[in-house]
């Protein structure tokens, strides 16, 4: 088999937006897992949050994977906003994966690949190398060129607090000093393995000759003791990453373009074999993160036969769903199920409650909501929105903090006060109104049994010969 290789970490710069979670910061609880009234932008829904802290201190210890946590409540009541919370909480080195259950139906993949990508992407594995290195402050780059330019020979002065040593360099590694743009002065990394040189900054020793340098140049000490040193340095990646690299041949540029396609079961075969030599070898670390699965009640019934038996596989995250369906049908099948998920998954999952806010609960979260906004809302037309939000749904009130602090624009006011809500509250309605509007209004729209009396559509004469064409 061929080496299965592992990639390097990357940076990725994400953008911030204000979105429907944005102001989620965390779980909102102190050291003892109790949950503060309002913190971290989350409020009130306590139990829940508790719950959710119990299990992210579970997953950081690494003392629970291969189980399921259902999240069940009414809508908008916070289920995917404490999801989000959990993930804030576990940190950059633990993989949360969150999935739409719909995601799933794609026509690229058959469900199950794309489940199995999922929860591959939900286990990192977190490596270790020890890296021989030569780390110094570079005192002088000296370059012979031959006369036809084809050979270079040179030497490298580097030097640490303690001791200067001169290295001699070949065409590789002038090249790449070159590439780098090396010179003396600078603080740099030479890993001996694959003399590939990284620059940590420039010594501070030299940071007043060079006053003409660009604002982003990093100023570093002089490294002290040894020019080389062993450094230890782990990175996380998780196991799908694993399986694309290996997969094929464009290698680790698929994770780019996402277009992975369906990875053999005999490469992962392979690959859990290795990354279990891995960790018995001390190289590496299995680190099981969480897969979110929202509106899990659209998966269908495969699907869940699948988690049913994927939870049990050695490999397993721990798998988080969330549905807000009571009593419904099972995707795929006729018989009814609590939350629309079977019996027998339900029954290994630990089910978590999120219940409805109280109006003082939904006060504080639209308040924060207008704060994430900087909308500055006047206290009556809070109460408003807060009255609208108890009768109608939180996220309707959320819309009105948007819309009014536009209205309130519109009249050159910076703050939004009851005229506005009034405004956008009749210029935009909520779901109950709609639902009563059409109740009241049937007959004017079109309705399912109204395609039943429709003409049927003409019969397709799909024998009948073009003209002048024999059909003999
Ligand atoms: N306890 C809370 N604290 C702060 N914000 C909250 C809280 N609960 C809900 N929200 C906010 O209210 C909105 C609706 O909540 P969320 O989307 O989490 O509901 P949900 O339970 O996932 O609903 P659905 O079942 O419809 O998916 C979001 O903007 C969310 O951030
Ligand atoms: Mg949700």
């Amino acid at each position: 088999m061929a080496a299965i290789t592992a990639p390097t970490s990357s940076t990725v710069q994400t953008l911030e937006r204000i979105g429907a979670h944005s102001h989620v910061r965390g779980l909102g609880l102190d050291d003892a897992l109790v949950p503060r009234p309002s913190a971290q932008g989350l409020v009130g829904q306590t139990a829940a949050r508790r719950a959710a802290g119990v299990i992210t201190r579970m997953v950081q210890e690494g003392r629970i994977s291969g189980r399921a946590v259902l999240f069940a409540g009414p809508p908008s009541t916070g289920k995917t906003a404490i999801a989000l919370g959990m993930a804030q909480t576990l940190g950059a080195d633990v993989p949360f994966v969150m999935l739409s259950a719909s995601e799933v139906f794609s026509l690229e993949m058959s469900k199950t690949e794309a489940l199995t990508q999922a929860f591959r992407r939900a286990i990192g594995v977190r490596i270790k190398e020890e890296k021989e290195v030569v780390e110094g402050e570079v005192v002088e780059i000296i370059v012979d060129r031959s006369l036809t330019g084809a050979t270079k020979t040179g030497k490298l002065t580097l030097k640490t607090t303690d001791m200067e040593t001169i290295y001699d360099l070949g065409t590789k590694m002038i090249d790449s000093l070159n590439r780098e743009k090396v010179s003396a002065g600078d603080v740099v990394a030479i890993d001996k393995a694959s003399g590939r040189i990284s620059k940590l900054g420039r010594s501070f020793t030299r940071a007043r000759e060079y006053d003409a340098m660009g604002g982003d140049t990093r100023f570093v000490q002089c490294p002290e003791g040894e020019l080389q040193r062993r450094k230890e340095v782990t990175h996380t990646v998780s196991l799908h990453e694993i399986d694309v690299i290996n997969s094929r041949t464009q290698g680790f540029l698929a994770l780019f373009a996402g277009d992975t396609g369906e990875i053999k079961p005999e490469l992962r075969d392979q690959i859990n074999v290795k990354v279990g030599e891995w960790r018995e070898e001390g190289k590496a670390e299995v680190v099981p993160g969480v897969l979110f699965i929202d509106e899990v009640h659209m998966l269908d019934v495969e699907c869940f036969s699948f988690l049913n038996r994927a939870l049990e596989s050695e490999l397993a995250p721990l798998v988080i769903m969330a549905s807000n369906r009571g009593l419904t049908r099972v995707r795929g099948t006729r018989y009814t199920s609590p939350h629309g998920i079977p019996i027998d998954l339900l029954d290994r999952a630990m089910i978590v409650q999120t219940k409805p806010y109280s109006e003082a609960e939904v006060r504080e979260i639209l308040t924060i909501r207008a704060k994430e906004e900087d909308v500055d809302i006047e206290d009556e037309a809070m109460s408003v929105i807060t009255r609208i939000g108890v009768e109608t749904s939180l996220r309707y009130a959320q819309q009105l903090i948007t819309t009014s602090s536009l209205a309130a624009r519109r009249r050159k006011s910076a703050r939004v006060e009851v005229p506005d809500v009034r405004r956008v509250f009749g210029l935009f309605i909520d779901a109950k109104r709609s639902v009563k509007y059409l109740q009241q209004h049937a007959g004017e729209f079109m309705s399912d049994g109204d395609f039943d009396a429709l003409p049927a559509p003409a019969p397709q004469t799909a024998a009948a010969p073009m003209e002048g064409v024999s059909t003999a």
